[in-house]
């Protein structure tokens, strides 16, 4: 007797977890078309809410349905920056899935822009209107630009079903731009980029502060690009494994800029060994003041640059990052073991003014949204496949928030990572302050990033102007991790899309 309510009640059990299972499966299941608008659910960050009032779909927030002053709603693809006029730099990029000679003669099954990988390098003046005009010959998926740390429109941000339809082989997209910000930036596919980024479809563009400094890297004087990646398990510098010695004019006793840029998804260590060098900017950004160093590594995360200084000796300088150099000046000087000590740029350089208005708000504590960004890893269910994945604030993609904010906002975001790996976070359309990093302000430089490396274990809290209106990916540049569901979106009031992932473009961003 005792035994039967025993055993009927575990059968009860049973079915109960089998349909909670059955539900949270259910649950997961991404549809093959939805438009990022409706994804997740809204965090407006402890500040003003709007247009959510019955708790109606992300859509009517953006729309502004209930504030008091209804914004006219604009769609993505008007959010163009309506530069007129002539570009200063015109530049026709085309894309291509073919065999690939790469710089040291191996061949590579891949993609190409103009026939190479990396593609070319785009060089342009602070205030430049370029112009891109980009064809896809024969990229079945279709293929798109991503302009990785520029923070231009959200119509020119590049990222297929959110700001454009994936570009179809035979048609073609014109991106234009103003380049307002000096740095070294570089260009990708946001169109099943996790394949198309991994296997070639990429480059560099490069901000100078002036003509001089353009006609110097255009010459190649004292001025080297480095995009370091890895193709079928070899990594290269600009496509050559081992030691590259770039055509560069370096006389003994110059100082060579060498923009290195980690297009892989993997941490790269960057270090020169037996020699002094200054980090002079970091993901774009001026290092106020930068001291020299030695024998410390710079450490960058996937999607990361760092500009490096060095004063050519006699005999030459190497810039190493493991199995790959780059050799300035005559002779080969030796390789050496990655520094144990790596650069905190937490306290390097100098204080300066810049950032005040955030710094301010972060001693006042006077933002006008605060979001928590926490990764995590748990079980569950991921678009219906059993696993464990990545979670955002606990939940595991599409659910996961939609940080939603106004034009003109002043926002913290927290950024917290329990998920035992390393993540490195890229916001588009924005440059992100670092204020602290577990709990320990910054001291140094003014440390402004695009992708910020968030170690296992680690807490930042960062900082931006919402100035720039759009819907904007917030994700990991680990491009794997992407593609399993590291994705969530930053959104304005009065801004929609109609692009959809999936659709008939079949729209695939990740
Ligand atoms: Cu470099 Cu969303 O990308
Ligand atoms: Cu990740």
């Amino acid at each position: 007797m005792r035994k039967r309510l025993t055993q009927r009640i575990s059968a009860a059990l049973a079915a109960l977890v089998l349909v909670f299972v059955g539900w949270t499966w259910w649950q997961s299941l991404v549809p093959s078309t939805y438009s990022a608008m409706e994804m997740g659910y809204a965090d407006f960050g402890g500040g003003e809410e709007f247009g959510h009032e019955d708790g109606a779909e992300l859509a009517n927030a953006a729309r502004g349905a209930a504030t008091s002053e209804p914004r006219p709603v604009r769609d993505v693809s008007e959010l163009t920056g309506g530069v007129k006029g002539e570009p200063d730099v015109s530049v026709e990029l085309t894309a291509r899935q073919e065999t690939a000679t790469l710089a040291d003669g191996t061949t590579y099954d891949g993609y190409t822009v103009n026939g190479s990988t990396p593609g070319p390098t785009i060089n342009a003046t602070v205030g430049d209107l370029v112009e891109v005009r980009f064809r896809n010959d024969n990229v079945d998926d279709g293929t798109t630009l991503h302009w990785h740390g520029l923070d231009v429109p959200n119509g020119m941000d590049g990222v297929a079903g959110v700001t454009q339809d994936a570009v179809a082989p035979g048609e073609d997209f014109v991106y234009r731009f103003l380049a307002d910000e000096v740095g070294s930036y570089w260009y990708h596919s946001h169109q099943v980029s996790n394949e198309q980024v991994q296997r070639g479809l990429f480059g560099a563009i490069v901000v100078h502060p002036d003509r001089r400094s353009l006609q110097r890297a255009e010459l190649g004087v004292q001025d080297v690009t480095a995009l370091v990646h890895t193709y079928a398990g070899v990594r290269t510098v600009n496509g050559v494994a081992g030691d590259w010695r770039p055509d560069v004019t370096a006389p003994v006793g110059s100082k060579v800029r060498v923009r290195v840029v980690n297009t892989d998804s993997q941490r790269l260590s960057v270090w020169v060994p037996g020699r002094p060098f200054r980090v002079l900017a970091t993901d774009g950004h001026d290092v106020n003041a930068p001291e020299e160093v030695e024998d410390v590594a710079v450490v960058l995360g996937a999607g990361a640059r760092a500009d490096l200084e060095v004063v050519v000796p006699e005999g030459g300088a190497r810039v190493e990052m493991g199995s790959v150099s780059v050799l300035l000046g005559e002779g080969e000087p030796p390789a050496g073991d990655q520094p144990e000590e790596r650069i905190d740029l937490l306290s390097y350089g100098e204080a300066s003014q810049e950032d005040a208005q955030l710094r301010r708000a972060a001693e006042s504590n006077s933002f006008d949204r605060e979001f928590d960004y926490d990764i995590g890893r748990r079980p569950g269910f991921l678009d219906g496949k059993p696993g464990v994945w990545w979670s955002i604030n606990g939940g595991l993609f599409p659910d996961v928030p939609m940080f939603m904010v106004q034009e003109g906002d002043l926002v913290r975001m927290t950024v917290r990572n329990r998920s035992g790996e390393d993540h490195p976070m890229h916001l588009h359309g924005h440059r992100l302050t670092v204020l602290a990093r577990d709990g320990k302000p910054v001291t140094g430089s003014s440390w402004q990033v695009d992708s910020l490396d968030v170690d296992n274990g680690e807490t930042y809290e960062v900082a931006f102007v919402a100035d720039n209106p759009g819907v904007w990916m917030f994700h990991c540049h680990n491009l794997p991790h992407a593609k399993d569901g590291m994705v969530a979106h930053l959104m304005y009031e009065g801004v929609s899309t109609d692009f959809v992932v999936g659709g008939t473009r079949d729209n695939r961003p990740e």
